[in-house]
């Protein structure tokens, strides 16, 4: 790339092709003030604060918008430059606020650096402040119309609320029509607030003045894009995140990063080790109490010190382990979590099989996208997406499939709205007509369950219309022929009967995915929880695979993972047969070389997976269980069996930060660190590991997991010493442990071979597989051939069969459950921050206005939903997303526990749940003084 030589203020500088004067000028020292400019964000050039006189030319240029050409010569520093900026300066200072609305104003700031000194000129009357919204405040006396927050809206976050209203001095910032914020349709991202140069919009909690004591460097404990942020804390709070610059969010934040923080300060934390008091029985029932203020949380469990709860927590599982067979027979069983980090993933499993002899150890993936995985190690030897989300910047065609990136992922929907707006075709498929439907050339709103017929009139088209890419195919790909035998039947006309698509739209997005020079497959869990969630995804696999659509940037297959560590707890061997890096557990030498280096035999059967194991607790197979910080008493399906099993364990133990569902199940609780309070490494859905730092200091006697699983370790007779005496009580966070446990990960796990702790470190964020230490990771994989025995994909056909969950007389709707935006999983979190609960309180049944009036039921209408496995209450939405016959409910409310009314059937493969589809009745829900009348 060439430079482009210029000078300024008789300085020769270098600009790179496309960079503006003041790029170019700041790069190289040169201080130049700015309002209206914002790395990231398209120039808008309009307040003309960045002046710079160019030689030859009569009217000064705003440095923002202008490229130097060769030889140019620019003058900054010059009196006739530092007037106009300092009058801009002065003029805009004129109309700020006597009182500031935030310490870190930017027009103060270069009013100060240029010696600007007090206005001059009469204040305009103050615009009322708008207090309309739980998350920010609008004080528009202190706006100077930069238009950053509109670009940031628009552009950036393709959220378009934010807009201009009123016609000359009258002219001011507007949400939606002139809507107070509130009320108008913004979704909480804040990238606004992030990008106000002013405090004209602030965070409604008053942090923008208060000075932090530290600011602190993570990464986001929600969901699987892994935003990078940084906390300003004070007094051990966090006063406001900020997005970074992260590889995987460039600033940019959603709701749940930006405002859903202060969970970590919640009084309902765990602060003590609790007991169950002796006598008091195990019952679902007081789940539903507790939550309603009914009972207390202390007529359950008594406080302990540290040394007797974990004395009993593991003599309860020791018991268990020398009165028992141990391996497939045990009766014991771990859940870890996908919101731990690495390191408490892999110290988890390895606790589950070195230290309770079972590979009974499981985590939500099995909920999520363990059919996917299945389906991508079948198919193609890994189980990782192949392109970074970023991707679709690269890709001429998009096909969003059983997804709603826009509440589940809002920063990767973000990029993706970018994609289409720079020109790239998206194609969304779901029952659903979610958010991003709004940005597709076409929304195929398909019959809920009918994926595989959708999918095979697809490959039937592209097969018949001579569309595949045979070199590929012969090259990369086995099983072609079965493939082509099993779709020949599958015409569009007859998979259109079943899917409810019309052939000539199948046929034109057919052609259109297999025509683009570069397409990616984006898909959820509208794929994945289904009891034929692999051949869904085995179908999606076969799509790329004919068409060559993989192994390129903007070419590949990303399911987008749901939590933020899912990616890594399954890397690291949380899942039941599999050791670390997806080492299976059957074959000797991945065993041989574990019993080596733990020097513990293990057990060649793979363990019980997630529902496998809540079944075997109910028919008192498995009767010890250790559940860290995952909550199966709200997440798994058919949920009062799944709390009556639950109840019938001997002996649960329950780590965590909250009395969960679960918690309050357990015989012992222990009090964890959340993500904030601890080191650690998350690995996002991109294969990027990144660095999570403590920002706080857990409350009460809470403790860090990793010190927690070791000194359960300990007790059970194995001799940890990860955390040693000099990393003091578990208390505080010390970063040593963490990287012992990840150095001896790294150990066992190729991909993370050329990843030292110090490289992490240094780096924050490094894309695996990293094999080498001095090169970086690869982000685009399987570019020449795939990690199967024989470096060639396998396509497995699958065949269109109905799932078990049909609507009929008694439940003539199908039932599909989800998250909202502002809710994260079961909501123990979220439910639990202030903003985010304020903004999404209460469960509401989305239905379709036509189903309503047919059952006479109105918006906001208490409803009881009913299906074969239970029954929940709900408020009624009416909400033209869902289509005629569909319900949607989301599961994190345990007011209307959306899994009490899910089945349990299973994805032969996968073992996954068929959360995405039940059949359920709505009726009104009777008031009962009306009933007594
Ligand atoms: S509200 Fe802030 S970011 Fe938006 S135009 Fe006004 S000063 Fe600029
Ligand atoms: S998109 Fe995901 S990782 Fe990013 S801020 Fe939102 S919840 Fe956090
Ligand atoms: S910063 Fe350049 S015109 Fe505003």
């Amino acid at each position: 790339m060439s430079e482009i030589n210029f000078s300024l203020d008789g300085q020769a500088l270098q600009a790179q092709a496309g960079e503006t004067i003041l790029s170019a000028a700041r790069r190289q020292g040169f201080s130049i003030p700015t309002l209206c400019h914002q790395d990231g964000l398209n120039p808008a050039g309009n307040c003309r604060a960045c002046v710079v006189e160019i030689d030859g030319e009569r009217a000064l240029a705003a440095s923002c918008c202008r490229q130097p050409r060769e030889g140019m010569a620019i003058s900054l520093n010059n009196q006739r430059v530092r007037r106009s900026q300092s009058m801009v300066l002065e003029l805009l200072a004129a109309k700020a606020p006597a009182e500031a609305h935030t310490l870190n104003s930017e027009l103060t700031q270069w009013c100060e650096a240029l010696n600007v000194g007090p206005a001059r000129f009469a204040k305009p009357a103050a615009p009322a402040p708008d207090r309309s919204h739980p998350a920010i405040t609008v004080q528009l006396d202190a706006c100077i119309q930069c238009m950053r927050c509109v670009r940031a809206c628009r552009d950036e976050q393709v959220n378009d609320v934010l807009g201009i209203a009123g016609w000359g001095a009258d002219t001011r910032i507007s949400f939606d029509a002139d809507e107070a914020l509130g009320s108008s349709s913004c979704v909480a991202c804040g990238e606004c607030v992030q990008a106000c140069p002013t405090g004209a919009l602030t965070p409604a909690n008053g942090a923008a003045l208060q000075a932090a004591d530290a600011v602190v460097d993570s990464v986001c404990p929600y969901c699987g894009v892994g935003c990078q942020l940084s906390y300003r804390v004070k007094d051990n709070k966090i006063l406001e995140a900020i997005g970074r610059d992260g590889p995987a969010n460039q600033g940019r934040l959603c709701v749940k990063g930006r405002y859903g923080y202060d969970y970590v300060s919640s009084d309902q934390r765990l602060t003590t080790p609790l007991i169950r008091r002796e006598g008091v029985a195990k019952d679902p029932a007081d789940i539903a109490r507790v939550r309603r203020g009914e009972l207390a949380l202390s007529a359950l469990f008594r406080e302990a010190t540290w040394e007797e709860a974990l004395d009993l927590a593991a003599a309860g599982l020791r018991r268990l382990l020398d009165s028992h067979a141990s391996g497939a027979a045990s009766p014991l069983a771990g859940f870890g979590s996908a919101k731990g980090s690495n390191e408490e993933a892999y110290l988890f499993q390895k606790l589950i099989r070195q230290g309770l002899s079972t590979n009974n150890v499981d985590h939500c993936t099995r909920l999520c996208h363990a059919s996917s995985v299945a389906a991508l190690l079948e198919g193609l030897g890994s189980g990782s997406v192949s392109n970074p989300v970023l991707d679709a910047q690269y890709a001429e065609v998009i096909l969003l499939i059983g997804a709603n990136p826009s509440s589940n992922h809002p920063v990767a929907a973000s990029f993706i709205k970018n994609a289409v707006k720079a020109g790239a075709t998206l194609i969304v498929a779901d029952p659903r007509r979610a958010p991003m439907a709004r940005f597709a050339t076409h929304h195929l709103a398909f019959r809920p369950d009918t994926d595989v017929a959708l999918l095979n009139a697809l490959l039937h088209v592209i097969i018949a219309e001579g569309l595949t890419d045979p070199d590929f195919i012969a090259a990369r790909v086995n099983g072609f022929e079965a493939l082509k035998a099993s779709v020949a039947e599958c015409t569009p006309e007859r998979m259109s009967e079943i899917c409810g698509i019309a052939p000539e739209v199948l046929r034109a997005v057919a052609r259109r995915y297999a025509s683009a020079k570069s397409a990616m497959i984006f898909w959820g869990m509208g794929i994945s929880q289904h009891v034929h969630g692999t051949d869904n995804a085995r179908c999606l696999i076969a799509l790329a695979m004919i068409t060559g659509q993989i192994g390129r940037p903007g070419c590949g297959l990303h399911p987008l993972r749901g939590q933020n560590n899912v990616q890594g707890a399954s890397d690291a061997g949380m899942i039941p047969m599999m050791m670390p890096n997806y080492q299976r557990i059957a074959l000797a030498e991945v065993r041989e070389h574990f019993e080596a280096l733990w020097a513990t035999p293990l057990d060649p059967q793979p363990g019980l997976t997630v529902v496998e194991i809540i079944h075997a607790a109910y028919e008192g197979r498995i009767k010890g269980m250790f559940i860290e910080g995952e909550n199966p008493a709200m997440s798994d399906p058919d949920l009062d069996h799944a709390r009556a099993a639950l109840a019938r364990l001997e002996h649960l133990v329950v780590q965590d930060i909250f009395a969960t569902e679960t918690a309050l199940l357990a015989d012992v609780i222990l009090p964890a660190s959340a993500q904030l309070e601890k080191w650690g490494s998350y690995t996002n859905t991109d294969r990027l590991i990144q660095l999570g730092r403590p920002a706080l200091t857990p409350p009460g006697q809470a403790r860090q997991d990793l010190w927690i699983i070791e000194q359960l370790a300990r007790r059970i007779g194995l001799g940890w010493h990860y955390w040693q005496t000099a990393d003091g009580d578990g208390q505080l966070a010390a970063e040593a442990p963490t990287a012992r446990v990840f150095e001896e990960m790294r150990a066992v796990m190729a991909p993370l071979a050329g990843v030292p702790w110090s490289r992490l470190r240094r780096e924050e964020a490094v894309v695996t597989p990293a094999p080498r230490e001095g090169e970086p990771g690869h982000a685009v994989i399987f570019e020449q051939s795939f990690p199967t025995h024989s470096g060639r994909a396998q396509l497995v056909p699958a065949s269109f069969m109905p799932g078990p969950e049909q609507p009929d007389h008694d439940f003539p709707l199908v039932l599909s459950t989800g998250r909202v935006l502002e809710h994260w999983h079961t909501g123990a979190m979220t439910r639990r921050a202030e903003v985010l609960d304020a903004l999404s309180p209460a469960p509401l049944l989305s239905m379709h206005a036509e189903d309503a009036a047919g059952l006479r039921l109105h918006e906001g209408q208490a409803i009881r939903m009913s299906s074969r496995h239970g029954e929940v209450e709900a408020l009624l939405q009416i909400s033209p997303e869902v289509r005629r016959g569909q319900v949607f409910l989301p599961f994190c409310y345990w007011e209307a526990a959306a899994n009490v009314l899910t089945g349990s059937a299973l994805d032969p493969t996968g073992k996954i749940p068929g959360f995405k589809v039940t059949a359920v009745r709505v009726d009104a829900v009777q008031i009962k003084a009306t009933q007594n009348e």
